[in-house]
């Protein structure tokens, strides 16, 4: 039986002030969410992280949005595995469509951070997701294949069972126009019979979450579905009430 999991992607919103308010807002709803044993979390900026982690209780996951692979060394502007591990920091957001748009984040590269994430005992939330462009011809199947081939290239099955996976069509983010529950499910579906064709049975453990104009008023659509076990939210996690409405949203 799969957990379910919300994470909030902050992306470049709030300072470490409004970081901070949230993080002493949230604890009744992180208090409700472990009651009906849901996964909590949010992805703050590398600049609120402390400040999130210092403040919030200690059951809400609190993710990086990036990190590098290597431990240390000449790379001005990168974050390590080992900086976030000191201060509390066992998830990373990785391959994010923006951070693939913007950064040049591949999957070949997100597969050394999940190595590396992995061989740090800690939790990669890895996305995937196709253009409009890619969704219009009818390929979303195939694009979304080569992204979980290379972003779990050379894994063992328990390594697999390990990571978080994230379904994103890039046309439904920060657009309100979510895609409809069946293509959600049909395509997270998919990517489950990916990983089983790779990893067997592991497959059934592994957790995959749907983004894209997730709502409180949506999220239970998702919800419904046998295949999605959670959402990955942007907008509609930045501000208390609308996070506890997609708390309420997945308890039912
Ligand atoms: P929105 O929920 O704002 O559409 O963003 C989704 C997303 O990119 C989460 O990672």
């Amino acid at each position: 039986m799969r957990k379910k999991l919300l994470v909030g992607n902050w992306k470049m919103n709030k300072t470490p002030s409004e970081a901070k308010a949230f993080a002493l807002g949230c604890k009744d709803m992180v208090d409700y969410a472990v009651a009906h044993g849901i996964d909590v979390g949010v992805g703050p900026t590398f600049v609120c992280l402390a400040a999130v982690k210092e403040n919030a209780p200690k059951d809400l996951i609190v993710a990086a949005q990036n990190c590098h692979f290597k431990p240390n060394g000449a790379y001005t502007g990168e974050i390590s595995i080992p900086m976030l591990k000191e201060i509390g920091i066992s998830w990373v957001i990785l391959g994010h469509s923006e951070r693939r748009e913007y950064n040049g984040e591949t999957s070949k590269v997100c597969n050394e951070k999940i190595k590396a994430l992995l061989a740090a005992d800690m939790t990669p939330l890895y996305c995937c997701g196709e253009s409009l462009e890619t969704f219009e011809k009818g390929e979303t199947k195939a694009w979304v294949k080569t992204q979980i081939e290379e972003g779990f290239e050379g894994l063992t099955a328990e390594e697999a069972k390990k990571i978080v996976v994230a379904y994103e069509p890039i046309w439904a983010i920060g657009t309100g126009k979510s895609a409809t529950k069946e293509i959600a499910e049909d395509t997270i579906a998919f990517i489950r019979g990916v990983l089983r064709d790779h990893f067997g049975a592991a497959a059934e453990e592994i957790r995959i979450l749907y983004g894209g104009s997730v709502k409180p008023g949506n999220v239970r659509e998702y919800m419904s579905q046998p295949d999605i076990d959670g959402a990955l939210v942007g907008g509609a996690s930045l501000e208390l009430d609308s996070y506890k409405g997609l708390i309420e949203g997945l308890v039912g």
